[in-house]
């Protein structure tokens, strides 16, 4: 589905974290929808370089753009020079930020806040040079511990990711005081879906409990797993506020979630009706009580009015479109 009517031919379009899910995602779009656009995408691919939690540094995958026929950059958003080169080089209409230490469980503080904080202050400063639109990715972890339903204005990390998604969002409140550009920071929820893949263990749980139950591995589920609530938010909604966000009604920090909180117990039991296959489930003492997210759910109502946001995928609907690629996974990749 086309979000926007605009005709983007000639106007190029800088997707930072484009090797990633979300922006490999978004450049397809723009190839599918605006072939007439020139996209490049910026990453600093996977290396093999792990943080102390052993997980990679950056989950940035070529097969997440097989089939893309824009341009490419390997590089990191932290490089000055590298950032100094795409300004003089290059005159981006739009940019969208995605590129980022995406991992909620990583603990270097430091690199966090580098990578996450003052590098999108570099990339205010390009887009500012180039009058180009801003979108970035935010996130709902920077309500932490905040009661439901979440609303902008009512923050409370829990952890230093959830951290510096809020400190980008204080950064660019600022540059949207001076009025120059448009900037949208976009606070998504827990989102699933196709090219999520290549996060390993940081994926969404919907294709962990996916390829579990396609392996005949009974599900294990945390106890009390039907009151664990989360909005779950399928790729293609989170795309729709992407895009939309190009020319809002006003610049702002706006969630992007479904609204509604559902249960890790229905994404399994819609994962084995759609895969028709029935395991059951087995449960285990839940280790994060107090430190766990109980309950999340996004305040989506300035989205709706300052966005024309309107999410179509309830997550019935998202597991179902998502199943025969999380088979086809299963087949390929493990
Ligand atoms: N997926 C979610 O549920 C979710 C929820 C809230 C917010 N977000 C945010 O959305 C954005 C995209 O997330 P995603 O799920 O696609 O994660 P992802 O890890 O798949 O994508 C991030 C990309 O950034 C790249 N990257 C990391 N450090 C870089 C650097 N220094 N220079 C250049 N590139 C770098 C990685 O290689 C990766 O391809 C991130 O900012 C993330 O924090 C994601």
């Amino acid at each position: 589905m086309r979000y926007i009517d605009d005709d983007l031919t000639g106007k190029t379009i800088l997707i930072t974290g484009g090797a990633g899910f979300i922006g490999s995602n978004l450049a397809f779009y723009f190839q599918a929808k605006h072939p007439d656009a020139k996209v490049v995408l910026l990453d600093s691919f996977r290396s093999g370089e792990t943080l102390s939690n052993g997980n990679l540094k950056s989950f940035g995958h070529f097969k997440n753009l097989i089939g893309f026929s824009g341009e490419v950059i390997s590089g990191d958003i932290n490089d000055k020079t590298l950032l100094a080169s795409l300004q003089a080089d290059y005159r981006f209409d739009y940019i969208f930020h995605e590129a980022a230490i995406s991992d909620t469980t990583a603990l270097e503080q430091d690199l966090m806040i580098q990578t996450n904080v003052n590098a999108f202050k570099d990339l205010l400063d390009l887009a500012v040079a180039h009058g180009a639109n801003m979108v970035y990715a935010s996130s709902g972890a920077t309500y932490g511990a905040a009661s439901s339903p979440q609303t902008v204005g009512r923050e409370a990390p829990q952890n230093v990711y959830g951290f510096s998604k809020l400190m980008m969002d204080n950064i660019a409140r600022d540059y949207m005081t001076r009025g120059q550009i448009s900037i949208v920071g976009l606070r998504y929820f827990n989102v699933y879906g196709p090219r999520e893949f290549f996060k390993n263990k940081t994926a969404s749980m919907v294709v962990q409990f996916g390829h579990q139950v396609l392996s005949k591995k009974v599900p294990k589920l945390f106890e009390g797993s039907d009151a664990i609530l989360r909005d779950f938010i399928y790729i293609e909604d989170i795309i729709q506020a992407n895009i939309k966000a190009m020319r809002p009604k006003a610049s702002g920090v706006y969630n992007v979630g479904t609204g509604k909180a559902r249960s890790f117990q229905a994404i399994v039991d819609i994962l084995q009706k759609e895969l028709e296959i029935d395991l059951g489930c087995e449960y285990i003492p839940n280790p994060y009580v107090g430190s766990y997210q109980f309950h999340t759910e996004a305040d989506i109502e300035p989205t709706k009015s300052g966005l024309d946001y309107a999410p179509r995928f309830e997550l019935e609907d998202g597991i179902k479109a998502y199943v025969p690629e999380i088979r086809r996974l299963f087949e390929e990749e493990l």
